[in-house]
């Protein structure tokens, strides 16, 4: 079973546990209540970024309590490699309308910076009134661009992680707690 050890290991590469499940749900349960209190008088549509916010999204979502809407949009800048490219690619575009609405961009983490200083960028021409982002985790360090994150989960080293909407090579997504490639 993949997540009955502390650790995993794929090829050589070993990966120790970093954040747990409860830590995890401890937090997206304090965001949601922050982000209600926050909206209370709104209705917001949040942007889930695919593929990596699905299970962050999912969990955030359950955890508010005011009327919201939700639409995806889909990027890619990693490919299958563990370092980012340097370039991003719109592989999904939004069905909804944000003109004029309160948006909510929620990223599953932000490394240098750019896919969310890329998607900041489309939604600007569309208008929206207003546009926040909130990202599970962020590696401050590794920020390289000039983009502003109004909720974050939690802060981590600049190191890969997987799991918990993660992946690497497209695995371990499914995985409940998030796990930290060791050196
Ligand atoms: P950025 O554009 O450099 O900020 O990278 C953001 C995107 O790269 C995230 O939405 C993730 O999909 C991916 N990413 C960044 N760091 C990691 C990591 O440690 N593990 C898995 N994916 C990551
Ligand atoms: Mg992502």
């Amino acid at each position: 079973m993949l997540e009955a050890e502390q650790n995993i290991i794929v090829n050589s590469d070993k990966f120790e546990i970093l954040l747990t499940e409860k830590q995890i749900q401890k937090r997206v349960s304090e965001l949601g209540e922050q982000i209600s209190k926050d909206y209370a008088d709104k209705t917001p549509v949040f942007i889930g970024v695919l593929n990596g916010a699905f299970i962050f999204m999912s969990d955030l979502l359950k955890n508010i309590n005011i009327n919201c809407e939700v639409d995806f949009f889909k990027l890619s800048s990693y490919g299958d490699a563990k370092i980012s490219s340097g370039k991003v690619k719109l592989l999904k575009e939004l069905n909804c309308d944000v003109n004029e609405r309160d948006i909510i961009i929620v990223e599953d983490i932000v490394d240098s910076g750019l896919s969310i200083k890329y998607i900041e960028d489309i939604f600007k021409e569309h208008k929206p009134a207003s546009m926040r982002v909130v990202s599970l985790l962020m590696k401050p360090k590794s920020l390289k661009y000039d983009v502003k994150i109004d909720y974050i989960g939690f802060n981590i080293p600049s190191k890969f992680v997987v799991g918990y909407g993660l992946d690497y090579e497209q695995k371990f997504r499914n995985l409940k707690s998030i796990y930290v490639l060791s050196e």
